[in-house]
């Protein structure tokens, strides 16, 4: 397909301006230094053209709007079109952060509602929108943590303990925080292995990051021994709450014994998770850990003036400080917020049973064909690999990914976690059909049985790209046309 630019013609236009009706100023005037020697060159195509070439490009893309797309880990779950609709309404979307208080205190009241719903859904006391992704929110998380240690002249806890099967943002975000990153190993049954807790957990010990269901869809049934090790040890619990959707409305992280956590708006509670945003990662903190959160905060007024109900606090002298540029993803919040306020307390419990669900109605179906390590009721999401058999035709899981593609489905997470070789690591989400979920069945049986492997490695056919020679794509990149 064509650029932009290799399409059109000198002076074809979309648009015409009328006539200037002003008097006009010399440029160099009104912007010295900053005049082009020549002109910007821009396409030159006509609306027709523009429009063609633009809808060619979207049609194009792989998404929840025309695809199932059971990227384990990922989320994308088709969302609510009303909550785009809601969210890009002007006084949502057109609120400048610098307005006074007294024109946003709409926006305010939903976005201080929407930390009081979470801090009540997580078992939390408080929360901050600020983050503006999950990883994000696990940095600002460490970097709480460090704080509070620090507070209490506790300066030798520079360790955090992360679990092999975790998400690499984990590490990622506590080496980012300062600290030294520690593997828990998993046990042959998928979970935590206490007895290297146990060896590992001790003085030097900041936090453990843990997300419960882990990313192999396991609930960890040992957390609240897992919360005292780590509690007796004085360290704190860090819930990366990626996977809240396999427990939201049914159990909360405060409960189990998470001192702190994130969530991932952008999986859990509406806005397609994908590509790098848009997303949110609220923080929630249990008490002795509110003074930490960043700053400004939402606060009750103390103004005498009725008009203002909520104002922007700054005075939080042990806050880690600004960690966003104003408040956050504004309009990834808005959406949360219809979210939870159209499912309520009962249709958010159903949200995760139904996804739950799903993941175990697929779990049961594939066992027929494919291997699956940790063959017990999962949570949203589960692994399953190719049999030996299939690896031994040659049939591996990237096969399989790319053969999905021309079947009109997304690939599941392939090759995470790392734990488990040729991992497929599918989550169906609640929002899927029985139909869609057989047809994703049949399509994986057939090219489990494909009996000409060969036809596979040639996989995807149906694409603008065909197969990538991945090892040259990450050492010798092609960046331009
Ligand atoms: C378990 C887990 N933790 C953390 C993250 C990081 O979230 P984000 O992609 O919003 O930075 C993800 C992302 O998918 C995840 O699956």
């Amino acid at each position: 397909m064509k650029l932009i630019y290799e399409k059109g013609g000198t002076g074809r236009r979309t648009f015409q301006l009328p006539a200037c009706d002003v008097p006009q100023r010399p440029l160099a005037e009104l912007c010295p230094g900053l005049i082009r020697e020549r002109p910007a060159e821009l396409p030159e195509v006509a609306e027709v053209e523009a429009v063609r070439h633009f809808t060619a490009l979207s049609r194009r893309n792989s998404s929840v709007d025309n695809n199932f797309y059971p990227l384990g880990s990922c989320t994308m779950k088709y969302n609510p079109k009303i909550n785009e609709k809601i969210a890009a309404r002007e006084g949502f979307a057109g609120v400048h952060p610098y307005v006074e208080f007294f024109r946003a205190q709409g926006t305010m009241k939903l976005l201080y509602r929407l930390e009081r719903y979470l801090a009540e859904i997580c078992g939390m006391h408080s929360f901050t929108l600020a983050p503006l992704a999950g990883a994000h929110g696990e940095f600002v998380g460490m970097r709480m943590a460090r704080a509070y240690h620090e507070s209490r002249g506790d300066r030798e806890r520079v360790e955090v303990l992360i679990p092999d099967a975790a998400h690499g943002t984990n590490p990622a975000s506590a080496a980012l925080a300062g600290f030294q990153t520690v593997p828990v190993k998993s046990g042959a049954d998928g979970l935590i292995d206490l007895n290297d807790l146990r060896a590992k957990c001790g003085a030097r010990t900041a936090a453990i990051m843990l997300t419960n269901p882990n990313t192999l869809g396991l609930f960890e049934t040992e957390i609240a021994t897992i919360a005292d090790i780590v509690h007796d040890a004085g360290g704190l619990l860090y819930y990366d709450g990626a996977n809240l959707n396999a427990i939201a409305g049914v159990c909360r992280p405060g409960d189990m014994g998470f001192d702190l956590m994130h969530l991932n708006l952008h999986k859990t509670f509406a806005t397609p998770h994908g590509g790098g945003g848009p997303g949110a990662g609220p923080v929630g903190v249990c008490e002795k850990l509110d003074p930490f959160l960043p700053a400004p905060r939402l606060a009750p007024s103390d103004l005498a003036m009725p008009e203002i109900e909520l104002v922007w606090k700054n005075d939080y002298p042990q806050s880690i400080g600004r960690v966003a540029t104003f408040y956050g993803n504004i309009g990834v919040c808005v959406k949360a917020y219809c979210y939870l306020r159209t499912l309520g307390a009962d249709g958010l419990r159903e949200m995760a049973e139904n996804a739950v669900l799903a993941a175990n109605y697929l779990r049961v179906k594939l066992r027929d064909k494919f291997a699956v390590p940790f063959d017990r009721p999962c949570m949203h999401e589960f692994v399953a690999t190719p049999t030996a058999e299939m690896l031994a035709r040659g049939v591996h899981t990237l096969d399989l990914a790319k053969g999905l593609i021309d079947a009109g489905i997304h690939p599941p997470t392939i090759y995470f976690p790392l734990i488990v070789p040729e991992a497929l690591m599918i989550e169906p989400t609640e929002t899927e059909t029985l139909e869609t979920l057989d047809e994703f069945v049949a399509v994986m049986n057939r090219l489990a049985d494909t009996a000409a492997p060969e036809e596979l490695h040639r996989a995807p056919i149906t694409t603008p790209v065909g197969r990538l020679d991945q090892t040259a794509a990450a050492r010798r990149p092609k960046l331009t046309a």
